[in-house]
């Protein structure tokens, strides 16, 4: 907010993202308020919570329509409103193309090295530009000047930082890509490569969670289009724009008021799933996602309880899967997959009154999220391919006993941050199998050093850090450009 007020006076601001902040769903008691399990979304929240301006986002709740005024706006949050939330309306087939075809069954498997293959389909791709052309009319709609502040977000909008340029050439167009970017060999595989690259250059700023991410990038077009790539400056000049692509890691907002913990915080858990006092929780949380290596956790956990047999009754695995993308192929399978071989590790190492793994698949609220989490003695993290996580840094925020051990995998960004975490190869589950182990028998005070570091990378490099730091390069190319046309 300071940021905004000193450096970029009188600028509205307008997020734009497929994924809204608040759903309206109608039940049979009435219309109930749900925040969506998205990583994207807890991080842009509490942002625009601060700042104010206009969110952009796709309405999918059954009650969304009975809500919005006129011009399809609510103002949110509901309890305080700060911020507009614009709906976009999207049809079935829009839907189907657009979010579940080319973002979903295209971007999202190409982007993320977990071996599926990414489906492209031409009728996928003209839905894609579709909706991208109608988000680029939401946000011509809704800007009050010629010259706001546009926070694109993710892989859903590749083509909307060009389609915004074209209209609002003065614009600041701030985009941030979510997840991974591939190599340039992996990113060839899409067939509309050129036009996916032009498309994100229209950005004054391209935001990735890592330097690897934007290395990738910048190789992908220095491959595929005719542009100048000054390495050292970080900026690709092409069609007469220059874009700034840089690593911006994501990250959560520090909970405000820290609630030392007098009881045992695993209580409830423990009575609701009848674990006994002497049996260790693990935990996993995550929407249901071949990219999130659930299965992998689970043969790690396999191979754990066969090399350390004594541990068997011992460790119960509290696993949250919130079921998502359920009309996709790829995660239908993946769901009888998990659930078959949850049977499996439960039949084998269950016994009366004790099973190894709960899978609890519905979404959970974030205030039962944060119970688990303080009720876990160990929360994995077993991505095969991520781009920052989010959980891993929730895990760490929530833990203000300073007690708990994160597994986290390599291949996860938060990975380069939280280095006091047990950093594991999911591909490999003996190496993660012997992480249990020493998670589970390590020593008290090793365990609260870790944590204590971690809450202090995560504490300082917090949400605000993370929208501030993209703030303050946009100031700078703002002035940058004055000062040019100027002399
Ligand atoms: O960045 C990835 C992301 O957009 C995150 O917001 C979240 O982890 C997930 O994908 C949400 O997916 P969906 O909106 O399809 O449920």
């Amino acid at each position: 907010q300071k940021i905004l007020a000193d450096e970029l006076p009188d600028t509205e601001v307008i997020v734009v993202s497929n994924r809204e902040p608040y759903i309206h769903e109608k039940t049979p008691d009435g219309v109930v308020l749900r925040k969506p399990a998205s990583g994207l979304v807890s991080a842009l929240e509490p942002i625009t919570r601060t700042c104010g301006g206009t969110w952009i986002a796709h309405g999918g709740g059954s009650a969304d329509r009975e809500t919005v005024d006129q011009q399809d706006h609510v103002a949110v949050p509901p309890e305080d409103p700060t911020y507009t939330l614009r709906r976009v309306w999207l049809s079935e087939e829009e839907l189907k193309g657009y979010y579940l075809g080319f973002a979903n069954e295209g971007m999202w498997p190409l982007c993320h090295i977990a071996f599926t293959r990414p489906i492209f389909r031409a009728a996928d791709w003209d839905a894609y530009q579709a909706v991208n052309r109608k988000f680029a009319d939401a946000v011509i709609a809704e800007a009050k000047s010629d010259r706001p502040i546009v926070l694109v977000q993710d892989y859903h909008f590749a083509l909307l930082p060009r389609l915004i340029r074209e209209r609002l050439p003065n614009a600041i167009i701030i985009t941030f890509w979510h997840i991974p970017w591939p190599n340039a060999e992996v990113f060839s595989i899409c067939p509309w490569r050129e036009q996916i690259l032009d498309g994100l250059l229209g950005s004054s700023i391209l935001g990735f969670h890592i330097q690897l991410h934007c290395n990738n990038f910048t190789e992908s077009v220095d491959r595929f289009l005719e542009s100048r790539i000054d390495r050292e400056g970080a900026a690709i000049s092409y069609k007469g724009g220059t874009t700034l692509v840089h690593a911006y890691p994501i990250s959560i907002e520090w909970p405000k008021k820290p609630k030392f913990i007098t009881t045992d915080p695993s209580r409830t858990l423990r009575d609701r799933h009848g674990i006994p006092d002497d049996v260790k929780i693990a935990i996993g949380v995550e929407r249901l996602d071949y990219t999130k290596g659930v299965l992998d956790r689970f043969h790690a956990l396999d191979e754990f309880f066969t090399q350390h047999s004594d541990w068997i009754g011992r460790l119960v695995f509290l696993q949250i899967a919130a079921p998502s993308r359920s009309d996709l192929p790829a995660y239908k399978l993946l769901h009888e997959e998990c659930l078959a071989l949850v049977a499996e590790i439960n039949d084998r190492y269950g016994t009366d009154g004790y099973q190894p793994i709960i899978l609890l698949d519905e979404h959970h609220t974030q205030e039962e999220l944060a119970e688990l989490y303080r009720a876990a003695d160990i929360c994995v993290v077993s991505s095969l391919h991520d781009g920052m996580n989010l959980v891993a840094k929730e895990f760490v925020a929530s833990r203000d006993d300073e007690r708990g051990v994160l597994i986290l995998s390599t291949f996860a960004g938060a990975s380069r941050e939280l280095l006091e975490a047990l950093i594991v190869n999911p591909f490999d589950p003996s190496s993660m199998g012997e992480a249990f182990f020493h998670a589970l028998t390590m020593p008290e005070g090793e365990m609260r050093e870790r944590m204590q570091r971690m809450r202090e990378v995560v504490r300082s490099n917090n949400v605000f850090r993370w929208a501030g730091s993209m703030l303050v390069d946009a100031a700078r190319l703002r002035k940058r450009a004055a000062l040019t046309s100027a002399s």
